[in-house]
């Protein structure tokens, strides 16, 4: 007999957290929505063969490496380590592993750690692809109270103390890892990761200003056709205001985006 996650397709974590962002985190509070569910449903099956199509990996090798990923069981040891983490095993979470074995990076650069699940995710993927490292930066929020964003807004996501940066990394992912602490605006335009970058995540400060800020910052030192992504990208006109400045078509996904440099011209002859 078919159980309720069959009838997901095989995705009910991937579904969950679409039916979440449907509902603006609503879900345990509102009363079901059977239309954002079925949305939801529709947005978790898209979710393959569209990453497929954007990194140029076959859907076939997509769910090969969703394979291998959930076969290291790596939410399971970050939960283990580190159980007031969140977020592992979601699509967010997995996806960004999925992009680093399409892209094969050499460079990976991040803004916003917190505990470390976006990079635990990063780094399982390099070590699975044998090359690459990661750059993080993070400027500890210490304490439950969070810190207002540029606009004033508050945002929760905090460590216990500034050791708790990346806590929830394992060890054994760890020597492909440079952390440096500090704010985004002092380190991230003179960061020692070599150039050009194949991949630039922005989870940092999710004021609009910061993030415009951090997307052109990062930018011109992607390599051409590297990818920059973002958390948080529904909660201003940010992301879909850089991509329309550089002509690019971004890419969605629940509160994530994803936008590919375009290949250089070659030079006239
Ligand atoms: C949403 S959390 C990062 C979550 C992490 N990427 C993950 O997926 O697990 C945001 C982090 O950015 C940090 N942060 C906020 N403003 C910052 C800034 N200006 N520069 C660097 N980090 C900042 C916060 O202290 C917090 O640790």
């Amino acid at each position: 007999m078919a159980t309720f996650a069959d009838r997901l397709g095989g995705f009910p974590r991937w579904v969950t957290e679409a039916y979440w962002t449907e509902t603006h985190g609503s879900v345990f509070t509102a009363p079901a929505h059977p239309a954002a569910f079925r949305r939801a449903v529709a947005t978790a099956r898209s979710l393959i063969p569209r990453v497929a199509q954007l990194t140029g990996a076959s859907p076939t090798d997509v769910r090969k490496w969703l394979g291998e990923l959930r076969g290291a069981r790596l939410a399971q040891e970050i939960r283990a380590r580190c159980p007031e983490a969140s977020g592992m095993g979601s699509p967010n979470a997995e996806l960004l592993y999925v992009f680093v074995r399409a892209v094969r990076p050499r460079v990976i650069v991040e803004t916003g750690v917190e505990l470390g699940v976006s990079s635990a995710y990063f780094l399982q993927g390099l070590r699975d692809n044998n090359s690459g490292e990661l750059w993080s930066i993070d400027l500890p929020t210490i304490g439950p109270s969070g810190r207002l964003n540029q606009e004033g807004r508050l945002d929760r996501s905090h460590v216990g103390s500034v050791d708790q940066v990346g806590k929830a990394i394992p060890e054994r992912l760890r020597p492909r890892w440079h952390l440096s602490l500090g704010d985004a605006r002092e380190l991230l335009p003179s960061l020692d990761a070599p150039s050009p970058w194949d991949i630039f995540f922005h989870d940092s400060d999710h004021s609009r200003s910061h993030m415009l800020w951090e997307y052109q910052t990062a930018w011109p030192r992607l390599r051409p056709e590297g990818y920059l992504l973002s958390d948080d990208v529904p909660d201003n006109d940010a992301f879909l205001t850089f991509a329309s400045s550089v002509s690019g078509r971004p890419f969605l996904w629940l509160r994530r985006g994803a936008l590919r440099k375009a290949r250089v011209a070659p030079a006239a002859a």
